[in-house]
């Protein structure tokens, strides 16, 4: 992991997004949840706009990948099948002094419960036990009798709701191979170690393609998706210089993995480098496991060819919430404002990610004024989300826009009023343009585009 060269946010930001209402604890009144979160008003558009972002990439732009939403109650032969039951493990040890538990792979990244707090063993009273696997999926029960008969498991991963629908969707699309199924959903793994706020949570959301091609040609195909995903992270303002591949090598590569990249984001400070999406080339092993498993056939047949093969498959998977979290850390700035004495926290984020579009004031609750930007508000609002805001200073509520990542604001003064014209102030360049209220649609939308 290379060192980071980005500054720590990450409490600055765990503030703001509960003070503004874009991420809280779960179940806070009743002291928490752990590694669980909500997300606010804000939070839920900022994520919305990102999970839109991918599927209008990778679904709706394309003719080669379909949609899918699968359900995250699968049968328990599924888990089986895909090596979760067996392999699906962290290596666990507790400690009998402080009753910590640790991940026995990442000790030298842990701090134990004591103080001073040390890597855990490393301290004299330390008491750590041999490591024992510990499977990340969560068990439940269907059906009213709490027996193994009826275990099953929330799904750790959406990817198996995509195999086991690979011929129902191929059949009924009429798709050729090469050709992808996508999907967006829930996924939940107990990890024994999770934290840094939305990064490593037990239960979050991910957005993954399966791509099913020809053997032989998947290395072609897993350098084209690798080189495609980097560029949407680029595409919604993610910092090149704070991105980078990491390979997968030796014993990193997962068991069903024939060669797999990370596409890593620098979240600064301690952090630093860490993935935020695979590309793996996961061959035929998962379609050759759940056609042994189930006994159905899931060949696909090449009919100019007239050949049945499993396919192989490259697949793309990013977590939702940590790619909100790496747009959060990469939009934070704390910025001096020219020709002010109060400096401002702005959320430079891409105007396609911004939960709020524009901002509506007017300058004083008097003269029409209020009148006027409260229709301007109504008549865009049809087009994206938009706030009205006629409290406080006009400073104090472009500070308020700021720090939410609104990126224009539109105030109605006297002059609107007699004239019919307003001013919209950019959040990046500051710059302030008078233009005619009935030409801010199209002014915006030129704007928010990209
Ligand atoms: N189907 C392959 C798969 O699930 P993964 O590397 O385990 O691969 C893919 O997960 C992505 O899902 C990660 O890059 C990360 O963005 C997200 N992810 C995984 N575990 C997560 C967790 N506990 N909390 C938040 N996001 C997670």
């Amino acid at each position: 992991m290379a060192a980071s060269t980005q500054p720590d946010v990450m409490d600055k930001l765990v503030s703001l997004c509960k003070r503004r209402g874009f991420i809280f604890q779960s179940s806070e009144i009743y002291g928490g949840t752990g590694s669980v979160w909500d997300y606010g008003p804000l939070g839920v558009e900022l994520k919305k706009n990102l999970k839109d972002a991918w599927w209008r990439s990778m679904v709706r732009m394309r003719d080669d990948v379909v949609g899918l939403d699968a359900a995250i109650l699968m049968h328990p032969r599924t888990w089986e099948a895909s090596g979760h039951v067996a392999g699906f493990t962290d290596p666990l040890v507790d400690c009998k002094t402080c009753k910590g538990r640790f991940r026995a792979d990442k000790l030298d990244d842990a701090r134990c419960l004591q103080k001073p707090s040390k890597r855990p063993g490393e301290a004299e009273q330390c008491q750590l036990t041999e490591p024992r696997s510990f499977n990340l999926m969560f068990k439940t029960f269907m059906g009213p009798v709490e027996e193994s008969a009826s275990t099953v498991y929330l799904r750790p991963e959406t990817a198996q709701g995509i195999f086991v629908n690979f011929l129902n969707v191929q059949q009924s699309t009429r798709q050729k191979v090469p050709f992808g199924i996508a999907q967006i959903g829930k996924a939940f793994r107990n990890e024994i170690t999770p934290g840094n706020f939305i990064f490593r949570t037990r239960e979050f959301e991910q957005m993954e393609m399966q791509f099913f091609v020809e053997p032989g040609k998947d290395m072609e195909w897993f350098e084209y998706w690798k080189a495609e995903r980097m560029q949407w992270h680029q595409s919604l303002g993610l910092a090149s210089d704070r991105l980078h591949y990491h390979q997968h090598e030796g014993s990193e590569l997962a068991h069903y993995a024939r060669a797999a990249f990370d596409i890593e984001f620098d979240f600064g400070g301690t952090l630093g480098f860490q993935e935020i999406e695979g590309i793996h080339n996961r061959g035929d092993f998962d379609l050759g496991r759940h056609q042994e498993y189930s006994s159905k056939k899931l060949e696909y047949f090449d009919q100019p060819n007239n050949k049945r093969y499993l396919p192989y498959v490259i697949e793309t998977s990013v977590g939702a919430d940590r790619s909100t979290l790496a747009a959060l850390v990469n939009a934070y700035r704390e910025e001096e404002v020219p020709g002010e004495d109060e400096g401002r926290t702005v959320l430079a984020l891409k105007p396609v990610l911004a939960p709020v579009k524009a901002a509506v004031f007017a300058l004083t609750k008097k003269d029409g004024m209020p009148e006027m930007a409260k229709k301007i508000a109504g008549d865009l609002r049809l087009h994206f989300p938009v706030d009205y805001d006629e409290t406080g200073s006009i400073g104090k509520r472009y500070r308020r826009q700021d720090e939410v990542g609104t990126p224009f604001c539109i105030t109605v003064d006297g002059e609107s009023v007699n004239d019919g014209t307003v001013t919209v102030r950019d959040r990046d360049t500051l710059k302030q343009d008078r233009i005619a209220a009935t030409a801010l649609r199209d002014y915006l939308n030129e704007r928010l585009g990209g």
